[in-house]
């Protein structure tokens, strides 16, 4: 499949055209950014990483009957995928406090939920992507209640279906944020990307944050995080 034109840059990927529609070319960059773009740096080899690391995920999850944007992965940095409208919902499941959680309800991070947590964030640059529920999501056209229904089932499911496999690599799935698109016929399928990026994952024996986490608070070892978690991955997948 030839790469066209460049249709879209975001801040960790470019999407590209192809030949077909109804197909699109995802690029993963090694920028990073933080708070809304307030904070910028690079993380070396993390676009190869979360690049294979979600499409690996992706197809553990469509094998468990997830329906993904994933077709084929095309190198190390680019995959094919099929072209969905994006649902503009950041979709945060959570296992155990932390971040954002931990600082709006004032909990120390690390209390594990009993039963885990759903929110979605309006995905709005302009606005810093604030916190909404299904109701004002509904008011806003940005989905339909049946969709929300659909996306809350799915989400709630990768996370039953990410937690198990994570736990067999020693790490600890804390929470995570997925994104749903639309195809052309209006099926919901998971989209986006599923990587450090957009997870926190601990080791489960010393705790040790092995994902972005350790750019957004300055914790070095940044690199070595990412090639721990993928050698993980690729360990016991
Ligand atoms: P939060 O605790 O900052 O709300 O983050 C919850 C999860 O969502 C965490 O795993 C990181 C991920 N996340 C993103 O993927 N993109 C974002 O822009 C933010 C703020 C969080």
């Amino acid at each position: 499949m030839n790469k066209g034109v460049q249709l879209y840059e975001g801040k960790a990927k470019k999407v590209f055209s192809t030949e077909d529609p109804e197909q699109l070319i995802v690029s993963y960059k090694d920028d990073a950014t933080a708070f809304n773009g307030l904070k910028k740096g690079t993380i070396v080899g993390k676009g190869v990483i979360n690049n294979q690391m979600s499409n690996r995920l992706m197809q553990m999850l469509e094998k468990a009957g997830v329906p993904t944007h994933y077709i084929s992965e095309l190198n190390e940095r680019e995959t094919l995928v099929k072209k969905v409208e994006i649902v503009p919902l950041e979709v945060i499941v959570r296992n155990i406090s932390a971040g954002s959680f931990s600082k709006r309800y004032g909990v120390d991070e690390g209390i594990v939920f009993d039963s885990p947590t759903l929110e979605f964030s309006y995905k709005n640059d302009a606005l810093g992507d604030p916190l909404i529920n299904s109701y004002h999501a509904l008011a806003l056209k940005l989905a339909t209640r049946e969709e929300l229904d659909q996306i809350r089932d799915m989400a709630f499911r990768v996370n039953e279906c990410l937690k198990a496999f994570w736990k067999t690599c020693g790490v600890t799935l804390v929470d995570f944020k997925l994104e749903f698109g639309r195809l052309s016929n209006g099926k919901i399928v998971l989209a986006d990307e599923i990587s450090p990026d957009t997870c926190r994952l601990w080791d489960s024996a010393t705790g040790e944050k092995l994902d972005k986490d350790r750019f957004r608070r300055d914790l070095g070892g940044v690199e070595d995080a990412y090639q721990e978690i993928m050698k993980r991955l690729n360990e016991h997948i």
